[in-house]
């Protein structure tokens, strides 16, 4: 076997495409209930199923080994997890990683904004649809609006720069906010991506299909009001950005898996808070890392040779892109919040 060498980018599929960029789901447990990403009534994994913290930062390490540059720790809601500052200060203080993010509904935010920013974290993206305290308790079922919108100040005022707004946009129930939600951001110099809501699992609430709202749509509406120009910038995500003539810090992004495929240009696995490598959002195709974690107990973070081989060799998986259609039932029926949104 040979020896894997720290962090040379050694995760490349079959279609050429190297994987830089890992999302690790650290809970499928929310204190929301989002209309597109849940159903009403969940199930969630028992807890003794979930990787342990530790186990969690031996997989975040072997993935920079292997040439990781960017970790994106989410949920369910990510900061719902007992003691999960301690997988941000581990993951925070390895040098070879260059973005370590997260994504958070932001309702404690409040509480862990400084903890996060002192943890090394880079960049916070917040999940908000709506302005409106009684659209937010619609949308998301039981949540106050008034809770995120001070996670995001505290996020601001803790000096974190960038914070991205993540929108889906639903005919019929937040489409009247789209201009508001973008003011939002400019006034406070963050972004904003609008998201093309994706068929995962059964949410017993819209059809998905009467509500999609597309990127080029969004874009027409947009360029009514704002002069804005196509740029190149990357986050690592799968965002097309956008500037304003008259705002240089803020961009508005475009997640169109439906309208503009992105896949040829994926650079991304993730790992649910299980330990299933998942090769694909919209795909089963998995390897389970708990089971290589736990049938090697003796290996250290810093030296987890078969937990690297596994990794390298499940690239070999990672299927070409998504089957996604909004007119059929969902193939998928993991929700969002269990594959790590
Ligand atoms: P940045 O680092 O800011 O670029 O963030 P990101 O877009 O990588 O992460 P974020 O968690 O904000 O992702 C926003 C949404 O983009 C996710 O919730 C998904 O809806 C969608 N998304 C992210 N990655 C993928 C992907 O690989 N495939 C598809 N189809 N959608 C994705
Ligand atoms: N389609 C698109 N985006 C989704 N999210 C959750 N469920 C879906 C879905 N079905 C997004 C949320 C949040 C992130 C965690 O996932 O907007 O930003
Ligand atoms: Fe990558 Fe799959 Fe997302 Fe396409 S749908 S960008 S292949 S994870």
């Amino acid at each position: 076997m040979i020896k894997t060498s720290a962090n040379k980018p050694q995760l490349i599929d079959r279609f050429g495409r190297e994987v830089t960029y890992v999302r690790l789901s650290v809970t499928d447990r929310c204190d929301l209930r989002c209309v597109y990403c849940m159903s009403e009534d969940m199930k969630f994994v028992p807890r003794e199923q979930l990787l342990t913290l530790e186990e969690m930062n031996r997989i975040g390490k072997a993935f920079i080994d292997l040439g990781v540059n960017k970790i994106r720790l989410t949920g369910g809601e990510p900061l719902t997890r007992r003691n999960i500052l301690s997988v941000f200060k581990t993951l925070g203080s390895e040098e070879n990683l260059k973005d370590l993010t997260v994504t958070t509904n932001g309702t404690l935010l409040e509480k862990y904004a400084q903890p996060l920013k002192d943890a090394g974290v880079t960049r916070i993206n917040v999940s908000l649809d709506t302005l409106r305290a009684d659209r937010f308790k619609k949308i998301t079922r039981i949540g106050k609006l008034e809770k995120t919108l001070a996670g995001i100040e505290a996020a601001l005022r803790v000096g974190f720069k960038k914070i991205k707004l993540n929108a889906v946009i639903m005919h019929g129930h937040n489409d009247d906010e789209i201009i508001d939600l973008v003011e939002y951001v400019r006034v406070r110099n963050m972004d904003i991506s609008f998201i093309e809501e994706m068929p995962l699992g059964e949410i017993g609430d819209h059809d998905r299909a009467k509500t999609y709202y597309s990127s080029d749509d969004l874009r027409e509406l947009l360029q009514n009001h704002y002069n804005l120009t196509a740029t190149t910038e990357q986050t690592g995500g799968p965002a097309k950005y956008y500037r304003f003539a008259d705002n240089d810090e803020s961009r508005i992004g475009f997640i169109s898996p439906h309208s503009h495929n992105f896949c040829d240009d994926c650079n991304r696995v993730r790992v649910t808070a299980e330990g299933m490598l998942l090769l694909c959002l919209g795909q089963e195709h998995s390897l389970d890392l708990r089971k290589v974690v736990r049938a090697n107990p003796d290996a250290s973070i810093n030296d987890d040779e078969a937990l690297k081989q596994a990794i390298i060799g499940a690239m070999q998986l990672k299927p070409k892109g998504h089957d996604f259609n909004l007119n059929e039932q969902p193939i998928i029926m993991r929700h969002m919040s269990a594959t790590g949104g």
